[in-house]
């Protein structure tokens, strides 16, 4: 009887020098930097050369990709174009989506995979998904677009052609955290379908693209909105338990808790939770903070499951002010990076992904007897 792994649970299918994600020690290393100590210490953009170079950027290094980030932010008019033509109802995972189809359609260098391009693209998407993530929630609320500005970093940028408002520092500081989080882990279902299409040698866009499609799931990506939805539902911490009771009867999964590889905590979550801290305070959340506490001491005690990454960022999004649809396109904005780096650690391995499946249908059998008419033509 073949053993078969669903789900490819537990399946080593390859090495990657990007992250290493340690369940026995609940520990997350980027290119061998603990992710806590990178969150604490640098911007997003040291980051994300980090894990496209593997080495964090020299000041020079920095400089450069900084300029780089900043010079390429405004959206090109076929994109703007093309999101105005989707519905204002269209998910925003839909919206960008597309919008990255666009680029990457709109590139005359998509087609060369030699790394010295893929990385100019990784670099070009880096710069570009803030702003079409941003211009999607405004259109949504009926709001114009709102340029960059190239004298504010990455998070602030975000925050700016988002709201449209000098963005505050401890936002930007739990944002540029949730970024450097949200970036990189290893060969969970988005990244591994990134990997699938660029080992075939499809163009890095192709790539991203089927990525996004894949984190758009409740069970990966989707769950930082879907986390919000059940707060939405459960209202207040005293409603917590008949919550629980009702939803745990019916076998619902209960979104932001339970991990494919940790078992015992998501490494992240204590980063990102103290970046939610900050913001309950900044904004005397305490009615929040007292759901997501009484919420996880319930589910945990329950089920013995705990908090993933999405959990902490859900609400957090939300007192940043981001739309509860807006949190999963920001998840594709931080992923992006991890996304390109093992894009082109693959295509560097040149190995065609195709696992095998083991038959379990029908006995092989012939057609007799009735033989349609434009056969015996
Ligand atoms: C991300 O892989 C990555 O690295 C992903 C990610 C990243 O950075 O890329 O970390 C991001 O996707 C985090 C996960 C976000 N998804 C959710 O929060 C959705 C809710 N979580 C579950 O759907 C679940 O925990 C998974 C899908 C995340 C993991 O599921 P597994 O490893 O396949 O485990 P399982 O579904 O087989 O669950 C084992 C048992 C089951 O009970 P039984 O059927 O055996 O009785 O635990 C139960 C499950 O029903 N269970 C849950 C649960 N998670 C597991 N029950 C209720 N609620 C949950 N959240």
């Amino acid at each position: 009887m073949t053993d078969i792994k669903k789900g490819l649970a537990g399946v080593v299918v390859d090495y990657t020098a990007i992250s290493k994600v340690n369940p026995d020690t609940n520990s997350l290393l980027y290119r061998g930097y603990p992710v806590q100590e990178l969150a604490a210490t640098q911007p997003f953009e040291a980051v994300a050369y980090l894990l496209w170079n593997g080495e964090l950027p020299t000041d020079e290094q920095l400089a450069e990709l900084v300029a780089y980030e900043r010079s390429h932010r405004t959206l090109d008019p076929e994109i703007i174009a093309a999101i105005d033509l989707l519905p204002l109802e269209a998910h925003p995972m839909d919206v960008v989506r597309t919008a990255v189809s666009v680029l990457g359609a709109s590139d005359p260098a998509a087609y060369d995979n030699s790394r010295e391009s893929d990385l100019e693209k990784s670099r070009l998407l880096f710069a570009k998904i803030p702003a079409m993530v941003a211009y999607d929630q405004r259109r949504r609320r009926g709001q114009g677009i709102v340029e960059p500005r190239d004298d504010l970093d990455y998070s602030h940028n975000f925050l700016w052609m988002t709201f449209g408002e000098e963005p505050d520092s401890v936002v930007a500081r739990a944002f540029n955290v949730s970024m450097i989080l949200y970036a990189e882990h290893s060969f969970n279902a988005s990244t591994f379908t990134a990997r699938v299409i660029a080992s075939t040698t499809a163009d890095l866009y192709s790539a991203v693209v089927g990525a996004i499609g894949a984190l758009k799931g409740p069970l990966h990506g989707g769950a930082n909105e879907a986390v919000m939805h059940i707060f939405d539902e459960i209202g207040t911490a005293s409603n917590v338990g008949p919550w629980l009771d009702e939803a745990l009867a019916s076998k619902r999964k209960i979104m932001g808790f339970g991990h494919r590889v940790y078992k015992h905590g998501d490494s992240r979550v204590p980063t990102m939770k103290a970046a939610l801290d900050t913001l309950v305070e900044h904004y005397d959340a305490q009615e929040l903070a007292e759901l997501y506490d009484t919420l996880e001491a319930d589910f945990v005690s329950r089920k013995g499951i705990y908090p993933n990454l999405d959990y902490p960022s859900g609400p957090a999004y939300h007192l940043m002010g981001f739309d509860t649809l807006t949190f999963t396109p920001l998840f594709v904005a931080a992923r992006v990076t991890g996304w390109t780096a093992h894009i082109m650690e693959q295509a560097a391995s040149n190995a065609l992904i195709r696992p095998l499946s083991e038959y379990n249908g029908v006995d092989e059998r012939h057609i007799e007897g009735y033989v349609p008419d434009f056969a015996a033509t």
